[in-house]
């Protein structure tokens, strides 16, 4: 076990002195209901019918031509899936579904003031949309197969439209998450060499309405700086006619989406047949690293897999209301309101605001208003709502059959919470633990077979072969109550392709650790790490403890430690900055910032409050520090390197173990003094 003064592995120890929860069956209703309730698929998706068992996925999808090899491991770990089939990503969430289901919707979005209407698309409606806004980037815009697009949106409809959109002819989509900074969205725009932002005049949160197409001007400006020419930008309205933003439209690089939408009305653009290894979009994620990496999906697998684990996780079926209440702007979102739900014909809720707005009640009043039936989100929203409003699910006559909880841990008394309450002992729920990278889930309990267990993921997902290894790469066997490094043992159809333009990078990042022969082809080779530190109970089921790099998860939102330090040395008087997370009840963890001046620099409340407004203007308001030290030191090991974990423990309390070892181990104290006063926490 590591101890807290090495800078190696992280909370992994709380994974020993967790307890073991108990086990909770299904209701049989839900088992007489699921899409999935064959014990045969743990069969079928056995190792030794690994990799022609996910045809099972693929086979849910309609494609133009069929595939002739499975998995090609020619190029490790550059894994090839489905290759020779070709589909189309926006015709198999649109169009094929429109002879049976045409007047159903597609998508019901709720606007966040309570007294503005909903938006129905019905299935027809979708894809007009999606035919028309794709002649305005075809034609109007002029973009091709295989060119980027930037998305900056909020939850507004034009967003899936728009991704449907750039799927429908091949464009990579790159959608920014509507609440990063202008200065973080010209940095993915600069990455992914993309010419054209779409975005929109304004959209409500938390009462008020923003102002987003203020935040392009700034985005082309910040883009211009990075060697990046943004040629158009096209803004949706969120009222045709009706201009919110006080920006101005620049004249021949700025346009009203609405407008251009005229032209081609009623026009249908034809989908592209797409190789099922061509590149569908781009999700850029937070790393270890300061600069973060652009994830890059295929079309085929990907698609194929959130197909697949929407139907027998979710258990999504086309009669179902399914609301993730999550952003679009991530991963979550794109596979789990968009691609995975649309692809099974189901009705996707998509919300635009807060959670608590305008009262605790609000979720609840959408589900019941709507029939959702299946409701999926974080910890973190969980956490707010059951903190705001713990009883307000009983005032509601809504009822689910299942829920989905992603994207940290859960406490398993928050589960609780979650189970009885939310879902009124009758929903069942899957803790699914997965990433950015992994394109779906992939360790989930499948609802009708396993039972839950409070704050543990379950075991890995068919198909995925989860192994645990401690530093030195040796295999912590299940029940040891030990942590380690979890990863997974073999390629699965929705792991992404590469890092978008440094392929290097992903191979360093993934599998130098754990790679047993660089030189092999065979998959058994390559072990993917995930970057999180897991124990694996001795029933099998995985419990996820959180990340062990420097990658901290603030509600939910994956934010790195290098990038926040980057962001505090924009403030001309730092000479050094750590970011480490501190546990919020709440948010799960909530950054916190140690600084040290440059020489002669006194500190003061202002040099703490630029930094704030820094990490704010840079990364975006979400990233936001708890609190900023200015201390006279970072403690540091001998070879120079900042000892984050001893800060960290100090932040949290906890004992921050041997320091004898550090270059300066008498800063350590003086910084504790500072942060905790005279709490005697470490002796
Ligand atoms: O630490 C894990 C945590 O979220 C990280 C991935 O974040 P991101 O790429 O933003 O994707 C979030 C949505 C999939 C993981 O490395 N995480 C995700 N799901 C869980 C989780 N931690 C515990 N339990 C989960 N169910």
């Amino acid at each position: 076990m590591p101890t807290a003064g090495s800078d190696s592995t992280s909370e992994t120890e709380i994974g020993v002195y967790w307890k073991e929860e108990e086990l909770i069956h299904p209701p049989t209703r839900f088992i007489a209901q699921a899409n999935m309730a064959d014990p045969n698929i743990f069969e079928r998706f056995k190792e030794e019918n690994f990799p022609e068992c996910f045809k099972e996925y693929a086979d849910l999808l309609s494609w133009d031509r069929y595939w002739s090899t499975t998995l090609d491991t020619s190029n490790p770990p550059f894994w090839k899936w489905f290759v020779g089939g070709k589909l189309n990503a926006s015709y198999n969430c649109v169009d094929r579904h429109l002879r049976k289901y045409k007047n159903k919707a597609a998508i019901i979005w709720i606007p966040e003031q309570e007294d503005e209407p909903d938006q129905v698309l019905t299935y027809q409606e979708l894809h007009n949309r999606v035919n028309e806004f794709a002649l305005v980037l075809r034609d109007f815009a002029g973009l091709k197969k295989g060119d980027r697009v930037t998305f900056h949106l909020p939850m507004i409809p034009a967003l899936p439209i728009s991704m449907l959109a750039a799927a429908r002819l091949g464009i990579i989509h790159n959608q920014v998450f509507g609440g990063f900074s202008a200065k973080a969205c010209a940095e993915r725009i600069q990455d992914s060499e993309s010419h054209v932002l779409v975005t929109c005049d304004g959209y409500c949160r938390n009462g008020q309405l923003l102002d987003k197409k203020m935040d392009a001007d700034l985005t082309v400006e910040e883009a211009k700086k990075l060697g990046s020419d943004v040629k158009k930008v096209l803004v949706w309205r969120r009222y045709p006619d009706k201009y919110l933003s006080k920006s101005p439209m620049v004249a021949g690089r700025d346009y009203f989406i609405d407008d251009l939408l005229k032209e081609f009305r009623g026009k249908r653009a034809e989908p592209v047949s797409m190789d099922a290894e061509d590149p569908l979009f781009l999700m850029y994620s937070s790393g270890s690293t300061g600069r973060p990496k652009g994830c890059q999906h295929r079309t085929g697998g990907y698609l194929a897999y959130v197909a697949g684990t929407s139907k027998y996780v979710q258990d999504i079926h086309p009669e179902d209301v399914y609301w993730c209440f999550a952003d679009i702007g991530w991963i979550t979102g794109h596979s789990y309101i968009v691609y995975g739900p649309l692809s099974l014909a189901a009705t996707t809720v998509m919300y635009e605001g807060v959670p608590l707005f305008p009262d605790a009640g609000r979720p609840w009043r959408i589900a019941e208003r709507l029939g959702v039936d299946i409701f999926h989100t974080a910890p973190t929203t969980i956490r707010m709502m059951r903190k705001a409003g713990s009883n307000e699910p009983k005032k509601y006559n809504y009822h689910f059959k299942c829920m989905t909880t992603v994207g940290e841990p859960i406490e398993p008394e928050v589960w609780r919470w979650y189970y009885y309450v939310v879902g009124k002992g009758e929903a069942i729920i899957t803790d699914t633990w997965w990433l950015t990278e992994s394109g779906g889930f992939l360790c989930s309990t499948l609802p009708a077979l396993q039972p839950m267990k409070p704050g543990s993921a379950g075991t890995g997902m068919p198909g995925i072969y989860p192994v645990i290894y401690d530093d030195g790469g040796k295999e912590i066997r299940r029940g040891q109550g030990r942590a380690g490094n979890i990863c997974i043992r073999n390629p699965w159809p929705g792991i992404m392709q590469t890092i978008w333009g440094d392929p290097e990078r992903f191979v360093r990042q993934y599998y130098s650790k754990y790679c047993m022969n660089p030189n092999s082809t065979n998959w058994k080779d390559w072990p993917w790490m995930a970057g999180d530190g897991a124990v694996q109970a001795e029933d099998g089921y995985y419990r996820i403890l959180g990340r062990i790099d420097d990658v901290i998860k603030v509600a939910g939102h994956r934010l790195g430690t290098k990038e926040l330090e980057n962001a505090s040395l924009t403030t001309p008087e730092i000479s050094e900055a750590a970011a480490i997370a501190l546990t919020d009840e709440l948010r799960g963890h909530v950054p916190v910032i140690y600084a040290s001046l440059k020489p002669g620099i006194i500190p003061s409340k202002e040099i703490a409050e630029k930094v704030v407004a820094n990490i704010a203007k840079e990364l975006g308001p979400i990233a936001k520090p708890r609190a900023v030290y200015l201390v006279p030191d970072l403690p540091k090991t001998r070879s120079g390197k900042i000892m984050r974990r001893v800060l960290a423990s100090i932040s949290n309390s906890k004992d921050y173990g041997d320091i004898t070892t550090l270059a300066n181990p008498d800063i350590v104290e003086t910084i504790r003094k500072m942060v905790q006063g005279d709490k005697a926490v470490n002796k």
